[in-house]
């Protein structure tokens, strides 16, 4: 751990991107850490999927689904892949990445560069059957029909993945986050409720429906209405961010999402009104800001069944999941829970 240590400071001092592609290179060749056995205290429960432990890596760090079997060994206890788009794309000209170290913040304007579906599946189709892997599906930037990539993305990955999740809200996409919106939300969750509901049963995983974190007055009640609708299992809270808090880094103006440190207040706020809007029919999952075992846990006692996390890995380093878990298991015995799953909602 402490060489991996060494290994993120050295990858802090490259362009962003360049380190994140050389951070894949030396997980593809097994020289990532190893986490270790988890505190059965963290075991639960998400959708029906069963978690060791509730901290996942949120998608966008192995979106060509590469490196999942040495993220779990690292100790997160689900990987979520992606976002794929049916066909391969390169994405935005680079530079698209930016560290803002002084606000231990992201911000990405990638745009879905990736393999696409077909490199994706044949990834997923090697994975071992333990370890709970998650496939984020989202559509090409020129695509006619937006609505039947998600449900090409569906059908192709249908028993590879063990859940789904439908990403309508990256602001790098031009137009995606629209199909937030009342009439858009319905068609598609509508067709991917038809598409999912033909397929085999055998392959059956839950879907997710991975929301922005700048929403208007009243579409958490219209998303929430609309994922119960279609028979979602839950809700990802949430994506990066449009808005931008006071931030102290010289690429604060660059455009693009926002995420890390300075997401984690608006991140809380909206799953909070998630929490509400669902009252217990939706299961949640935290998502923006989390940096420590506080974070984490907050995010649970608000409602949400597991978190994940990205930003935060650019400034910490793996070694970051294993405190995470020993102050969540810690945290856990002090307040008097017997399980994880005791301390979801408990306010
Ligand atoms: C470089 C980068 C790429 C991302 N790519 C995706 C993506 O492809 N799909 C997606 O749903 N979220 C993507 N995200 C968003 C993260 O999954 C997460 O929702 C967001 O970064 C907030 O969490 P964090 O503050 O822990 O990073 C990306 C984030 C970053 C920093």
């Amino acid at each position: 751990m402490i060489l991996h240590g060494v290994a993120t400071r050295a990858l802090r001092g490259l362009d962003p991107e360049d380190a994140h592609r050389l951070a894949i290179r030396g997980l593809r060749l097994g020289l990532g850490p190893r986490g270790g056995r988890d505190d059965p205290i963290l075991a639960t429960n998400l959708a029906g999927v069963a978690l060791p432990n509730p901290v996942g890596l949120a998608p966008g760090f192995d979106k060509d689904a590469e490196v999942f079997a040495a993220m779990l060994r690292a100790g997160f206890g689900f990987v979520e892949c992606g976002t794929v788009t049916p066909l391969a794309q390169a994405g935005n000209p680079r530079p698209r990445l930016f560290r803002l170290t002084e606000d231990r913040a992201v911000i990405n304007r990638m745009g879905f560069n990736n393999r696409g579906l077909d490199a994706f599946a044949g990834h997923l189709a090697r994975r071992s059957p333990d370890g709970v892997v998650g496939a984020n599906i989202g559509a090409n930037k020129d695509s006619a029909d937006r609505v039947g990539d998600y449900v090409t993305g569906l059908r192709r990955l249908w028993g590879l993945a063990s859940y789904f999740t439908i990403n309508v809200s990256s602001p790098n996409t031009p137009g995606l986050r629209a199909l937030q919106t009342k009439d858009a939300l319905e068609e598609l969750l509508g067709r991917l409720a038809e598409a999912r509901d033909a397929l085999p049963a055998a392959g059956r995983a839950p879907m997710f429906l991975k929301v922005a974190p700048d929403l208007e007055a009243g579409e958490v009640e219209t998303i929430v209405a609309a994922s119960l609708a279609h028979g979602l299992a839950g809700v990802m809270v949430g994506n990066t961010t449009v808005s931008r808090p006071p931030l102290a880094s010289p690429f604060r103006d660059e455009t693009g999402g926002l995420s890390g440190a300075p997401l984690s207040g608006l991140a809380a706020r909206v799953l909070g009104e998630f929490a509400q809007a669902a009252a217990g029919r939706l299961a949640l999952v935290g998502v923006g800001g989390i940096g420590s075992g506080a974070d984490a846990y907050a995010r649970i006692r608000a409602g949400a069944q597991a978190v994940q996390l990205y930003s935060a890995l650019v400034f910490e380093g793996p070694g970051l999941v294993g405190r995470i878990k020993r102050d969540l298991a810690r945290r856990l015995r002090a307040d008097g829970f017997a399980s994880l799953g005791a301390a979801v909602g408990a306010r």
